[in-house]
């Protein structure tokens, strides 16, 4: 068995039925398989849990599951990890990357805080753990307008790494946070022309927008919110079409909590896609998952300074979130 690849790459019986052989491993394993919304349709079918960023770190520090098998990306499996240092926490595919993450390396990141001292360094979740280690306080999507709200108006702010995000934080809530300059490639590809096309298209259909979308897209929105306020939104509207501007994989979820109504993904600029995805999230496949259970492999390990730094800011978060109601 060898994971030099990133994963498990070891010969499966095409006779088995792989389904339940997970089903069977994970029971024998005391595992719980976690997945992100932009996982591909036959995992997030299988997991136990399907969230958005914060859902999964929230799931991720209540489990009572020994192992925790995250399909997602690294930094959601690092994040798990640094809040349950005793489990085994496995990404069935370690090369399943963030660019936003790595738009952000640690030591810029420093040199950019020690640059602006006196600064609260608010950071996305979307960093390795390394950036949370310089981080005062953590958000996902779901809670950075909160967070942020919650610190004192005069409080200096840097924000990290998404300048969108960043930026549409500063708009709603009148501050002036200096921005770390990156980006997520596959919310920054929409093309503005091609959503203006769909909506003349579907002039009913309402305009859903991720945060991490630059503002000429945020700009032809009826909702900007987080994947998981996006979901809500859909089930909620009475609107009967939507058209759908963040990754494409939420669009099981959004279909399978309303079979009546029509979700159409935005495309991205380049090329022919009608939608919009992200290769390190599509890179977790039904194989790796159950070579993955089979082997207890690849698992997630993190520095244990660099942990006892980064778990601080990933707590007060959630801590700032069950105070405001955000989550229970
Ligand atoms: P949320 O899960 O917080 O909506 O973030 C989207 C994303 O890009 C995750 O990598
Ligand atoms: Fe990172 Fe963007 Fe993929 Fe999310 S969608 S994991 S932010 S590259």
């Amino acid at each position: 068995m060898n994971v030099d690849k990133g994963y498990v790459d070891a010969p499966i019986d095409p006779e088995i039925d792989l389904r339940a052989e997970i089903e069977r491993l994970k029971h024998e394993r005391n595992a719980v398989i976690m997945a992100h919304y932009y996982q591909r349709p036959e995992i997030q079918e299988l997991a136990d849990h399907i969230g958005d960023s914060l859902a999964l770190a929230q799931l991720a520090a209540k489990t009572e599951a020994q192992v925790i098998v995250l399909c997602g990306v690294h930094f959601m499996g690092e994040t798990a990890k640094i809040l349950c240092p005793d489990k085994t926490v496995i990404v069935p595919d370690l090369s399943a990357g963030c660019s936003l993450a790595d738009s952000c390396p640690a030591d810029e990141f420093e040199a950019f805080v020690k640059a602006h001292p006196g600064h609260t360094v608010v950071s996305y979740v979307n960093t390795s753990a390394a950036v949370k280690a310089l981080t005062d306080v953590v958000v996902t999507s779901s809670n950075a307008k909160q967070i942020v709200e919650s610190l004192p108006a005069d409080e200096p702010i840097i924000f990290g790494p998404d300048r969108n995000l960043g930026n549409y934080i500063n708009s709603i809530t009148g501050r002036n946070m200096l921005l770390w300059d990156g980006a997520c490639h596959v919310h920054e590809q929409f093309s503005v022309q091609k959503l203006m096309d769909l909506r003349a298209q579907h002039p009913k259909a309402r305009v859903l927008v991720h945060p991490e979308c630059p503002k000429p897209i945020r700009l032809v929105a009826d909702k900007v919110g987080s994947t998981q306020a996006l979901l809500n939104y859909a089930v909620d509207n009475e609107a009967r079409e939507f058209i759908v501007c963040t990754e494409s994989g939420i669009l099981f979820e959004m279909q399978r909590r309303c079979p009546d109504k029509t979700f159409i993904p935005a495309p991205p600029d380049d090329g022919t896609c009608a939608c919009n995805e992200c290769n390190y999230m599509k890179l977790i496949t039904l194989e790796k998952l159950y070579n993955s259970l089979r082997y207890l492999q690849p698992t997630i390990e993190v520095d244990d300074q660099v942990a006892q730094r980064a778990v601080r800011p990933i707590e007060r978060m959630l801590d700032i979130s069950r105070r405001l109601g955000i989550i229970k």
